[in-house]
């Protein structure tokens, strides 16, 4: 089992600062370790890619999972569409709806003081057109008070990118694999493989960063076009499944953790067998409780 190294476990009763400290002066800037203490912004990913600086990002879907992740010094959490799997109990991405997204948004904002929180648009939220998605990001900026939104698509949503963008709402793009788009896909294939997949892959970055986009999600693309796309943008790329080239890595938290039950992807790289342990802890205490060992003399009132 590979658990958490100690210099990246935070400190019992730690605050919102980072765990890492910083080396030298330049390093305070740095989006993960650096000392500021404000919210991160998408003026700080900027100047990051500006460093050559890559960054952390992780999902989070409740207050309690963002204060951890927060305190540990994750510059960036996104409240992604992947709580319909993870934290919903859905088959997919597909039936999450804006307001799911807004309260579990409110909550992500609620438990931190230091990450920038961006809130996924959910699928049939922007895809009517850049007025929907307008309406939709506003409720996500106003109601649950995040930072950013994402939305899926290159070319095909540049057009709600630049609305966004235009009316104050930073976007994160994400192109490749688009898990909203299961359906349409028949599962979750590698994207960009064959030169003309990887041309149009291409143009979708491309296209989303003209439209305004701060940063682009790039999930599951070979690790050398990644490499490519991430050399022709002036904005950062973010992967998961994209290789070591990518500005910034994203991995689903419960996959990260090892709460996800069954198999995850390739990418993913479990640091805890976290089914495993709270398993452990609650036959723990429902042994406790069958045999009358719970609750012992210090828990009890008199
Ligand atoms: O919803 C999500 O968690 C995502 C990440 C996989 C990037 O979109």
């Amino acid at each position: 089992m590979t658990q958490l190294s100690p210099a990246r476990k935070p400190a019992a009763g730690a605050t919102a600062e980072p765990a890492a400290k910083p080396a030298n002066k330049e390093s305070t800037k740095s989006l993960y370790g650096g000392t500021s203490s404000r919210r991160i912004t998408v003026r700080d990913i900027a100047a990051a890619k500006e460093r050559g600086e890559k960054w952390p990002m992780l999902t989070a879907y409740d207050a309690m999972t963002a204060s951890v992740f927060d305190e540990s010094g994750i510059p960036v959490l996104l409240v992604g569409d992947s709580m319909g799997n993870c934290h919903l109990g859905y088959e997919s991405t597909v039936p999450v709806t804006m307001d799911e997204i807004t309260i579990l948004s409110a909550a992500v904002v609620r438990g931190t003081k230091r990450a920038l929180v961006v809130a996924d648009l959910p699928f049939g939220a922007y895809q009517e057109g850049p007025v929907q998605a307008l309406r939709n990001a506003t409720r996500l900026v106003k109601d649950a008070g995040v930072g950013a939104v994402k939305l899926e698509g290159g070319e095909r949503s540049a057009h709600q990118v630049e609305l966004l963008v235009s009316s104050g709402i930073p976007v994160m793009a994400h192109v490749g694999l688009t898990p909203q788009s299961v359906h349409a896909y028949g599962g979750y294939p590698v994207q960009g493989r064959g030169e003309e997949a990887a041309q149009q892959l291409l143009r979708d970055a491309k296209a989303v960063q003209d439209a305004g986009a701060f940063s682009v999600v790039l999930e599951a693309v070979p690790a050398e076009l990644a490499a490519e796309v991430t050399r022709s943008l002036h904005i950062p790329t973010v992967g998961i499944g994209a290789g070591l080239d990518c500005d910034a890595q994203v991995l689903v938290w419960t996959d990260m953790a090892g709460l996800t039950a069954g198999r995850v992807p390739r990418f993913v790289k479990q640091y805890l067998q976290m089914r495993e342990l709270l398993g452990g802890a609650a036959r723990a205490f429902a042994e406790d409780v069958v045999g009358g060992a719970f609750p012992a003399e210090e828990h009890t009132f008199h």
